[in-house]
C-alpha cells in the first residue's frame, strides 16, 4: 500500500477538474499532476501559451496555471498513459441530468463516470486510488468498485500482475467565480471511504495547505450525500428568499431590508439571501432533481415533493421576470428592442449552464422581442447554442418571431431599446453612465434590475422607470 502520492491523473478538464488540479499542483510541487480530457480542443486551450485563452474563466486561475504548468501540471489527451502512470485518479467528468429513458429529467446520467471507471480498470497499473470528484448520486461508488473489482479479478485469472484499487469520494464544494479562493482556503475538505491507507494518502495531499481540522472523514455514502445535501440547502435558501421577494413587491416591503434583518440572526446568517432571477449553474438544479429522484426511488414521496418545490419555484421566478417585463411594456414586446445586461449564470464566470438568462430570453424571444445581449465573457456561439437559434434570426422584424444579437457594450445594448434587463451582477453594471444610456433609448424606457446591482437612483434621475427585484 502506498502512503505517498507521486503522480495524479484527473479525468475531465472542466470547471471543476481544471482549477482543482491547478491548485493541487501549485501547492504540491513534488507531485506530478496530469489532467486528461477526451475533448482535444479543450486540452489545447489549457495548453495555450496565452493564459487569457484558458477554456475556463476564473479570477486568479491564470496565475496558478502559469506557475505550475510545464513544471508539475500537464494537460493531455493521452488518457490511458496518464492513468497507467498515476497512483491516484480523480474522476471529474460531467454528470448531466438524463434527457431520456428511465429517470429522464431528474436522474443523473452516469455514462461518463462508468466509461471513466472502465478506462481506469483497463489502464491502471499496480495499486491505484480512484477518487470520485464529480457530484454523484449516493451509492455510485459501489458501481465504480464493482467495475474495478471485475478488472482486478480478470487480471488475476489471466495471471497478469495484480491490480488493486481503493475507491474514495471527495466531492468538490468550490463555487465558480471564486474557485481559486475556495480551493486555497476551503471551509472543509470532505473525504469519504473505508480504506484508511487511501484516506491518509489523499488527506496528505490536501494537508499540504489545508489545516487538519478542516479535513473531514466520513463513510462513502455520507460523503456522496453531503454534496447533494449542501447544494439542496443552498438552493433552498435562494428559492425561499425569491419567494419572499415576490411577496415584498406585492406589499411594499423591501427584500434587502428583510434579508438583512433575518440574516442578522446568527442561526440564519447573512449568506445566500440575495434575491435575484433564480439560481443557475451546473449543480443546484441537477443535484436537487437527483435528490428528488433518489427519494422517490426509496418510496419517500413527501420528501421528494418537498425538494422538488425548490426547483419549481426557481423556474417560476424566471418566468415571472419575463412576464413582468412584458406587462410593464404595455403587454407586448413584439418587435421591441430589449438590452440584456449579462448572460452568464452569475458574475466572474463564462459558464452559462442553467443560466436564468436562457429561460428569460427564450420567453421574450417567443413574444417577438429583439434582444441586444451584452456579456463580457460569454461568446456569441455559446449564446446561440443556449437560445437554440442563430443571431440575427431568419424572420423579418414584425413577423412576431424574436431575434437576438450579441453586443459589445452597454450603449449598444441600449440603442433604440425600450428596456434594459440586468440579469448578471457584473461589476461594470454598477457604474453605468445613465444619462448617456437614456439618450439612446426609446421613451418611455425601463430598467429592470433582477440583481439589484445598478445604481437605481442615478437611473431614475436620468429619466428611466426602474423595477428592482424584491422592492415594493
Ligand atoms: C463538474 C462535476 O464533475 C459535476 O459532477 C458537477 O456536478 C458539476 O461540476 P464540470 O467540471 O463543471 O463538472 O463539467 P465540465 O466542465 O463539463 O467538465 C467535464 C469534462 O470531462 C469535459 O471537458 C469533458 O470533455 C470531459 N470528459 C467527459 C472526459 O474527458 N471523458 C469522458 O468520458 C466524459
Ligand atoms: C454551487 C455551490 O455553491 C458549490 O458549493 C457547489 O460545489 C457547486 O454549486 P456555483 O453553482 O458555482 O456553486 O455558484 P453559486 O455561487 O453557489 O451560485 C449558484 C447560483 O445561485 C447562481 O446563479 C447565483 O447567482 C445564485 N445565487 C447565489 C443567488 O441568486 N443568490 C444568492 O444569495 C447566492
Amino acid at each position: 500500500m502506498k502512503n505517498f502520492i507521486h503522480s495524479i491523473c484527473c479525468i475531465g478538464a472542466g470547471y471543476v477538474g481544471g482549477p482543482t488540479m491547478a491548485v493541487i499542483a501549485d501547492r504540491c510541487p513534488g507531485v506530478q499532476v496530469t489532467v486528461v480530457d477526451l475533448n482535444a480542443e479543450r486540452i489545447a486551450a489549457w495548453n495555450d501559451p496565452d493564459l487569457s485563452k484558458l477554456p475556463v474563466y476564473e479570477p486568479g486561475l491564470d496565475a496558478v496555471v502559469g506557475r505550475a504548468r510545464g513544471r508539475n501540471l500537464h494537460f493531455s489527451t493521452a488518457v490511458e498513459e496518464a492513468i497507467a502512470a498515476a497512483d491516484l485518479v480523480f474522476i471529474s467528468v460531467n454528470t448531466p441530468t438524463k434527457t431520456k429513458g428511465l429517470g429522464a429529467g431528474q436522474a443523473s446520467d452516469l455514462k461518463w463516470v462508468e466509461a471513466s471507471a472502465r478506462k481506469v480498470a483497463k489502464a491502471a497499473r499496480g495499486h491505484t486510488i480512484v477518487v470520485e470528484k464529480s457530484t454523484l448520486p449516493v451509492r455510485t461508488a459501489a458501481v465504480i468498485q464493482e467495475i474495478l473489482g471485475a478488472a482486478a479479478a480478470g487480471d488475476a485469472a489471466e495471471s497478469q500482475p495484480a491490480k488493486t484499487f481503493a475507491v474514495l469520494s471527495n466531492p468538490e464544494f468550490l463555487a465558480e467565480g471564486t474557485a481559486i479562493g475556495d480551493l486555497e482556503d476551503p471551509d472543509r475538505v470532505l473525504i469519504g471511504g473505508d480504506d484508511p491507507a487511501a484516506i491518509a494518502a489523499l488527506a496528505s495531499i490536501y494537508g499540504q495547505w489545508v489545516p487538519a481540522a478542516r479535513i473531514l472523514i466520513t463513510n462513502l455514502w455520507s460523503s456522496e450525500l453531503s454534496k447533494l445535501t449542501a447544494n439542496a440547502f443552498l438552493a433552498q435558501r435562494i428559492s425561499s428568499i425569491n419567494s419572499i421577494a415576490a411577496f415584498c413587491e406585492a406589499t411594499g416591503a423591501d427584500v434587502r431590508e428583510v434579508a438583512k434583518a433575518i440574516g442578522a440572526d446568527s442561526r440564519i446568517g447573512p449568506k445566500f439571501l440575495q434575491a435575484g432571477p433564480g439560481f443557475g449553474g451546473s449543480c443546484f438544479q441537477k443535484d436537487i432533481l437527483n435528490l428528488v429522484y433518489l427519494c422517490r426511488h426509496y418510496g419517500l414521496e413527501e420528501v421528494a415533493a418537498y425538494w422538488e418545490q425548490v426547483v419549481t419555484l426557481n423556474t417560476w421566478q424566471q418566468h415571472r421576470i419575463a412576464r413582468l417585463v412584458i406587462t410593464k411594456l404595455f403587454g407586448t414586446v413584439s418587435s421591441k428592442r430589449i438590452g440584456l445586461l449579462g448572460f452568464a449564470f452569475k458574475a466572474d464566470t463564462n459558464d452559462t449552464r442553467e443560466s436564468p438568462a436562457i429561460r428569460i430570453c427564450r420567453d421574450l424571444l417567443e413574444e417577438g422581442a429583439i434582444l441586444q445581449i451584452l456579456d463580457p465573457k460569454v461568446s456569441e456561439g455559446q449564446m446561440a447554442r443556449d437560445l437554440g437559434q442563430e443571431p440575427g434570426g431568419v424572420s423579418p422584424p414584425g413577423s412576431g418571431d424574436g431575434q437576438w444579437q450579441r453586443v459589445p457594450d452597454v450603449q449598444q445594448a441600449a440603442a433604440g431599446a425600450d428596456a434594459l434587463l440586468l440579469l448578471t451582477e457584473w461589476e461594470q453594471f454598477a457604474t453605468i453612465d445613465w444619462p448617456a444610456v437614456v439618450a439612446v433609448m426609446r421613451q418611455p424606457a425601463w430598467l429592470f434590475d433582477a440583481r439589484a446591482k445598478a445604481d437605481a437612483s442615478a437611473a431614475r434621475a436620468a429619466g428611466l422607470n426602474v423595477w428592482t427585484v424584491g422592492e415594493g
